[in-house]
């Protein structure tokens, strides 16, 4: 639920905070290269161990994917392409099958009855969430072990982002549509919070039908009140103590999660995205807070004073629960153990599950830092070398990150005793690093830590340890004069040679003559600033968004210099191809505001899916598959621009333009809907993708007619009751058996 333009919600879901006056790349040029140089002479053994490694796995081979990975007769891409469409109904190409396996309110576990869709129903804490998102499978073996091979049993574990909402409410779920104005009341609330999280979920293949096992002992849910332990530096750290957690050692629940990851020791990765919106602060609390740091990180992180909550929970009552969402100073505490000062502290984590225990409390690994996470990918596990984890801040103008582990990969962990165990070893000891692009097609990884001098010495925060960034890693990143990004998404890393492809989505925030300290000129890695025209009406800035991909340098994971190029860059076919459609995309690939990616370990295809609401006048959201290639296969191209004091020039790195037989638009979506999530079976036969929000643009004064509804997805497809629109999980499978874009 992430899309800039013409969202009710926007304004949750897109916090533009960052006002930091980071240099522009062009005039750290000189700063960067004496610091490379450096690290180049310092680059040694470690890297060459690192290459050598990489040779032995056989999986730094460059060309194509299609021969190497696809079996025999089988050719990958070889479906027809997919045309855009804006019917309420998901399409796919002729010998594949779509089958809706799990929607918003069905049953999971004890005491929920059967989902009735008319907004009466309760107990959401033991049914699926709202809007599914990212989405992982952990198999199962026949007897209920954990298995990688198992091809018909297993547990999807899905992030339930949100809730479809206009003016407070979350409308599809009550049965009057639910109240708009403050107070909220809290059997609506309870409802409403419930809906989030994640639910983890057993589905099994009978002959060739997919279906979800309602009595599953492995169904679980995690909701906003779940408890949940912070691990890593900022575990116990004074910004983490609350009313509910006075050591600073625990928070309450996980929200608005958005992309996910899966750890090689197999255990589940959710992202905290747009979780500051939810938080009230009072417009007082600046004085009562002696406008100390605190006010600084809160505004950082898009909670100025007086900011409104999302839905207005903390209006629900005196009860703790409700409370919480107040993020204000209430108490006489000095350090915030008798209210929810801290509150949002606990919260934009990336959060570790363990998909196969219930049993097994999930953790905060607050050493990955905090902010609008998405998805967190690993690096190819290497034996003997560190892991890094890939990810970005979605946010306009907001940065791309990477973690590296201190522990070295050993590979008997791969199937460990304990896998959250496994987690502390890996992920709650590492360096942040943030990413800088330069012109000329290389960057940087810059730590975020308190050796750096440009944070030690940060005059517009004060950083008191480690655990400090952690907690406020956007500050840190503008201290270190990180590259400000057009929305990070998703992230990837091929399997066939390691290099990470970023979705950046959109930016409005974008222009050749800015106004106002948010908008930025366009740079090389976010190099277009256009108009694109939807129903008459004009989208500026980089409405489609693009694909960036980046190679490490020598070090491998560990890794300091880059170079980058970008693989794609979305936009209509009919669009300039010198200044907007630099990939010449034609029809059958034409996308914009990709948000999923994914490459599948099994097929190599690159699966890229979008969340937009810029060409949604011409096509509902889409998924694509893609055979990219590497960095650096296309040329420099140098994009001109009129700007007040004369022509402004910037040169970027455009991918080798695709072709028919290496992107082709897969699937479209019902109405109103995002394409997320994506994972499969090992034999890379069923594919499982999220629909989310369909009939999301529905009115809510149009509740009470259905033939008003812009969506009626998933009942039209004959799943379930009721006709008001459910985000829900679908599998694809193709009737000849063979593997998913084939
Ligand atoms: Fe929830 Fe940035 O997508
Ligand atoms: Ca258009
Ligand atoms: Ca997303």
């Amino acid at each position: 639920m992430t899309r800039s333009i013409e969202r009710p919600s926007d304004i949750f879901n897109n916090e533009d905070s960052n006002t930091s006056d980071n240099l522009h790349f062009d005039s750290v040029l000189s700063t960067r290269l004496s610091r490379r140089n450096i690290l180049r002479s310092g680059a040694s053994a470690a890297a060459t161990a690192m290459l050598g490694g990489a040779a032995l796995t056989g999986c730094a081979t460059d060309g194509a994917m299609t021969g190497a990975m696809a079996g025999s007769g089988e050719k990958m891409l070889g479906f027809s392409a997919v045309p855009k469409s804006l019917a309420d109904a998901v399409s796919v190409p002729p010998g594949y099958k779509v089958d809706i396996i799990y929607a918003l309110g069905d049953p999971i576990l004890p005491g929920a009855s059967a989902f009735k869709n008319d907004g009466t129903d309760a107990d959401f804490d033991k049914r699926a969430g709202d809007h599914h998102d990212g989405m992982e499978w952990f198999g199962l073996s026949a007897d209920g072990q954990p298995s990688r091979s198992s091809v018909e049993r297993g547990l999807l574990a899905v992030n339930h982002e949100a809730t479809t909402d206009e003016k407070l409410s979350s409308f599809f779920i009550h049965a009057n549509g639910g109240k708009t104005s403050l107070p909220r009341p809290a059997a609506e609330v309870d409802k409403e919070v419930a809906l989030h999280g994640i639910s983890v979920v057993e589905i099994r293949k009978t002959g060739t039908q997919w279906a979800y096992v309602k009595d599953s002992a492995f169904n679980r849910r995690l909701t906003p009140l779940s408890d949940i332990e912070i691990a890593g530096p900022a575990r116990g750290h004074a910004q983490l103590i609350t009313k509910y957690s006075p050591t600073g050692t625990k928070t309450r629940g996980t929200i608005n999660n958005c992309g996910t990851g899966i750890t090689p020791w197999g255990s589940f990765l959710t992202g905290e995205e747009n979780w500051a919106g939810y938080f009230n602060r009072s417009s007082l609390d600046d004085a009562i807070r002696d406008n100390d740091k605190s006010v600084t990180a809160l505004k950082r992180y898009g909670r100025p004073q007086g900011a409104p909550s999302r839905h207005g929970w903390e209006t629900a009552g005196v009860a703790d629960q409700y409370e919480r969402w107040n993020n204000s100073v209430t108490g006489t505490s000095k350090d915030g153990r008798d209210d929810y000062r801290n509150e949002m502290n606990g919260q934009g984590y990336v959060v570790e599950v363990d998909a196969y225990d219930k049993t097994k409390l999930a953790k905060k690994r607050s050493a990955l830092g905090r902010y609008a996470h998405e998805s967190a990918v690993f690096s190819r596990a290497m034996a003997g070398q560190p892991l890094a984890v890939y990810m970005g801040d979605d946010s306009r103008n907001e940065y791309i990150y990477k973690y590296v582990s201190n522990a070295k990969w050993d590979a008997a962990d791969a199937n460990p005793s304990h896998r959250m165990a496994a987690g502390d070893k890996y992920l709650d000891s590492g360096r942040m690093y943030v990413a800088k692009f330069n012109s000329n097609g290389t960057g940087e990884w810059i730590e975020l830590s308190m050796d750096n001098p440009a944070i030690k010495s940060f005059k517009g925060y004060a950083f008191a340890d480690q655990a400090d960034i952690c907690i406020n890693t956007r500050l840190a990143a503008d201290a270190v004069g990180a590259t400000k990004m057009d929305r990070p998404e998703w992230c990837s890393v091929n399997p066939k040679n390691g290099e990470v492809y970023y979705s950046l989505t959109n930016n409005s925030n974008r222009s050749a003559n800015p106004s106002g300290s948010s908008q930025l000129l366009p740079d090389s890695a976010n190099p277009r600033a256009y108009t694109d025209m939807k129903n008459g009406k004009a989208q500026n800035g980089n409405p489609n968004g693009h694909i960036l991909r980046l190679k490490e340098g020598s070090g491998g994971a560990a890794a300091t210099s880059l170079t980058w190029d970008v693989y794609l860059f979305g936009a209509e076919a009919g669009a300039d191809a010198r200044q907007i459609n630099l990939s010449n995309l034609t029809n059958d690939q034409d996308l914009s505001s990709p948000d999923g990616l994914w490459f599948s370990p099994h097929t190599g295809i690159c699966w890229i899916q979008t969340d937009d609401g810029a060409y949604t006048d011409q096509t509902n959201c889409m998924m694509l598959a893609a055979l990219p290639g590497q960095v650096g296969d296309g040329q420099q191209v140098t994009l001109n621009y009129a700007a007040a004091n004369g022509n402004l020039a910037v040169n970027t790195q455009v991918g080798k333009a695709p072709t028919s037989e290496t992107l082709k638009r897969f699937l479209v979506g019902p109405s109103g809907c995002e394409i997320t999530g994506a994972c499969e079976t090992p034999d890379g036969r069923a594919l499982f993708i999220n629909i989310q929000h369909p009939g999301e643009t529905t009115q809510q004064a149009n509740l009470a007619d259905p033939a008003k509804y812009t969506s009626q997805w998933p009942a039209n497809a004959g799943y379930g009751a009721g006709k008001r629109p459910r985000s829900a999980t679908i599998v694809i499978t193709k009737a000849d058996g063979g593997r998913i874009g084939s």
